[in-house]
């Protein structure tokens, strides 16, 4: 296994700054908002009532309920309570029914550039990796004829994360389709992974694949409250997924690490219960971020930058630089801006960097004005 890209960066502005430099962090994908402080308050609550025990493996039934009702609304589906399980993070949602459903040999079809623990933990399993490129020309959806050659009677499951880390990109619907209509041909799982669903500009919305046609049976929904709900360190995420199988993945809960943090889960039911209007007023911000971000990357010479879709990422195309993705992360290291090189994502990503925007506008222009004068240093 390798490192996680955002750490390592992470770890090296943080010894410039020991160092007296002023870096500004584009590095990290977590949201600078506060989690809601009615959420924060029923977390408060609840370790100050004690509520601080074991709880059952699968999550405790009130959130588990208030899962499947919000995540069955969003999705035009029905969910039982019984499908859910509640799992410190959304990692351990990806982890858990990876292992228990693919045998060394099965192949794994995944986005590249994608997040980097898919292919991790595929490979934990012995899984056989089988990346499909993103295409900027489609605004970072699957290389459908990649797509097509990848996947075949071997694969076992096909995931998808939409909207994107690290390219903000959404599936469109038409691809979705394509995607479950293999799926069913070779009768394999779909992992969709939708941390970000909640996080869609422009009043449009993401699919999932799970609303379509025979494919509830057949997916796994991962999803979480670290972005929607600002809760990172709170760890608390979830996968929906058929009955049968969230039975067997249940033991792995089990055994690895028991439950999830009873008051963590006690916040989560207040943050799905409770009003909802911090979402909105997130993604307001987001999206005037986006533009601060877009604008001014297309400015930077040898630079250019297709619009997100979703999420708090822009994926830039500094191919036009003549260096390459760590190069040009190195550069801007140099000149105070924390980024990621595209590569931290995998191949396909080389030739962009990915800058996480869930800064102020401040920070974002700072960020700017530092990133041109770099590029001019190479020009
Ligand atoms: C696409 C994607 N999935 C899953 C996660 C993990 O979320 P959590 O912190 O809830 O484990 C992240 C976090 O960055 C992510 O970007």
């Amino acid at each position: 296994m390798r490192p996680e890209g955002a750490y390592e960066v992470l770890a090296r502005s943080q010894e410039l700054e020991a160092k007296g430099h002023h870096i500004v962090h584009l590095e990290i994908g977590e949201p600078d908002f506060n989690a809601p402080a009615n959420v924060s308050l029923a977390g408060i609550r609840a370790i100050a009532n004690e509520q601080t025990r074991y709880v059952p493996p699968a999550g405790v039934t009130k959130l588990r309920e208030a899962i499947a009702e919000a995540s069955g609304k969003k999705r035009g589906i029905s969910i039982d309570p019984r499908q859910v399980l509640v799992s410190p993070g959304a990692k351990p949602a990806m982890l858990f029914p990876i292992l228990t459903l693919v045998e060394p040999g099965d192949e794994v079809v995944y986005p590249n550039p994608g997040f980097p623990a898919y292919e991790a933990i595929l490979l934990i399993a012995g899984g056989v990796p089988r990346p499909v490129p993103l295409l900027e020309s489609r605004a970072f959806s699957f290389d459908l004829n990649a797509f097509d050659k990848l996947v075949n009677d071997r694969t076992r499951i096909i995931i998808l994360n939409s909207p994107s880390n690290p390219t903000g990109g959404v599936i469109p619907l038409e691809d979705l389709q394509h995607i479950a209509e293999a799926a069913r041909r070779y009768d394999c799982w779909v992992m969709s992974d939708e941390i970000y669903t909640q996080l869609v500009f422009d009043g449009k919305s993401a699919p999932s694949i799970a609303s379509l046609p025979g494919m509830a049976e057949r997916t796994i929904i991962v999803d979480g409250f670290s972005k929607t709900y600002a809760m990172t360190g709170w760890r608390l995420g979830y996968g929906i997924m058929p009955e049968a199988l969230a039975d067997r993945v249940r033991l792995f809960f089990t055994h690895a690490f028991g439950c999830t943090a009873q008051a963590s889960q006690i916040a989560a039911i207040e943050a799905l219960t409770g009003p909802q209007d911090h979402i909105g007023m997130m993604v307001e911000q987001y999206e005037r971020r986006r533009e601060v971000v877009v604008d001014g990357l297309n400015k930077l010479p040898g630079v250019h930058c297709l619009k997100p879709q979703g999420a708090f990422y822009a994926f830039p195309n500094i191919q036009g630089t003549g260096k390459t993705s760590q190069e040009i992360a190195n550069l801007f290291l140099d000149y105070g801006v924390a980024v990621l090189p595209g590569n931290a994502f995998g191949k396909y990503g080389e030739g962009y960097v990915r800058l996480s925007y869930a800064t102020s506008i401040p920070n974002i222009q700072k960020a700017l004005e530092r990133m041109d004068k770099a590029l001019r240093s190479i020009s």
